[in-house]
């Protein structure tokens, strides 16, 4: 966590006089509506084509497509967070709308400190968005989006929410190919900007020892002379993700990483969110439904612009409205 965000105060934060509990009630999943099982969809009054991608769904929430056996990405307990509480990322009754079109609509998200959340939903429900305004690409029309009571995310230009520690993924990994694993590592070091020709030369023992401690953590150790234009999707993914890591974020916003993947590059994938936890806020959107099981501790739902569910994943895959979000899409 950024170190100067804590010392800063704020006398014009929303949501200054809100306890930890306070925010946590207000963030908590709001509705209380009818949990649906398969059973029930199996017996419903349905036409067999809704009913069938009901089913889908289900399946997917409990990781049964593709063959998998459940709980196969989970590597092992997960370990214990660090007894913080306090909120890092306010995102309050934000509104965007695009020609009249409300792609954000009266949303509002409170993540920890150092929490993995992973956000959810159909298309179109608004994801990418969310982190668009977090990031400064879109400014909301309404509605505050605060990083700890220090940076006013709403009023800041894209590049000083980048120096505040919020780094982002793209789906894509955007990677340069000519250079080796520890180069592309080496030129993503905080306010590091060297000619090319000079890498590794100029490095501080520190800077190396960190570079080293990354390529362990994202499995690329082996990798780290090779170019990076020669390594698999899935490590193109995790060497963007040891990018981002150079910089010592504060928050990692991640868009479906694990997208094109294979199985095992997957499983791998959650063994480093599992590591990075607790370290930094990670923000996951995905649409992969085992991963995200194996992963999130606390999954958001969005829908149309706003939060439809948040809890656990056995919580959310049994909230009837959660359900129907996605029967919709299904029938579009
Ligand atoms: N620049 C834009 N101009 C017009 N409409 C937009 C723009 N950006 C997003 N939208 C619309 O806002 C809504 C939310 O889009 P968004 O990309 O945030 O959804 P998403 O949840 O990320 O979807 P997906 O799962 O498909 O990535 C969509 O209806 C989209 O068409
Ligand atoms: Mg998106």
């Amino acid at each position: 966590m950024n170190g100067n965000a804590h010392k800063a105060g704020n006398a014009d934060f929303q949501s200054a006089a809100a306890t930890p509990e306070d925010v946590r009630a207000v963030a908590a999943p709001g509705n209380a509506r009818d949990a649906a099982t398969s059973d029930d969809i199996r017996n419903a009054a349905v036409p067999e084509d809704v009913r069938e991608a009901a089913q889908a769904v289900l399946d997917e929430f409990a990781g049964r497509r593709r063959g998998m056996r459940p709980g196969r990405f989970v590597p092992g307990p997960p370990k214990p967070l660090r007894e913080k509480n306090d909120i890092a990322l306010y995102l309050e009754k934000i509104s965007v709308s695009f020609d009249g079109f409300k792609a954000l609509n009266n949303l509002t998200l409170y993540v920890a400190e150092g929490e993995l959340r992973c956000i959810i939903g159909p298309n179109g429900a608004g994801k990418t968005t969310m982190m668009d305004v977090i990031t400064g690409k879109t400014r909301p029309d309404r509605g505050s989006a605060w990083f700890t009571r220090a940076y006013n995310l709403s009023a800041m230009d894209e590049v000083s929410i980048v120096e505040a520690g919020i780094c982002r993924k793209f789906q894509r990994p955007s990677v340069f190919e000519e250079l080796t694993v520890l180069h592309n590592l080496e030129l993503s070091l905080k306010g590091d900007k060297r000619v090319l020709s000079t890498l590794g030369a100029r490095l501080s023992g520190e800077d190396r020892d960190f570079s080293a401690a990354v390529l362990e953590r994202i499995r690329l150790h082996e990798q780290r002379n090779l170019a990076a234009g020669k390594l698999s999707h899935g490590q193109k993914q995790w060497l963007e993700i040891g990018m981002l890591l150079m910089q010592k974020p504060a928050v990692l916003l991640l868009d479906e990483p694990v997208a094109g993947m294979s199985a095992g590059e997957i499983e791998r994938t959650v063994e480093l969110l599992r590591d990075l936890e607790g370290e930094q806020v990670i923000l996951l959107v995905e649409h992969d439904m085992e991963f995200v099981r194996a992963v999130a501790r606390t999954v958001t739902v969005l829908h149309q612009g706003s939060v439809l569910a948040e809890g656990d994943m056995d919580t959310i895959r049994n909230n009837q409205a959660v359900i129907e979000a996605y029967l919709g899409e299904a029938q579009c």
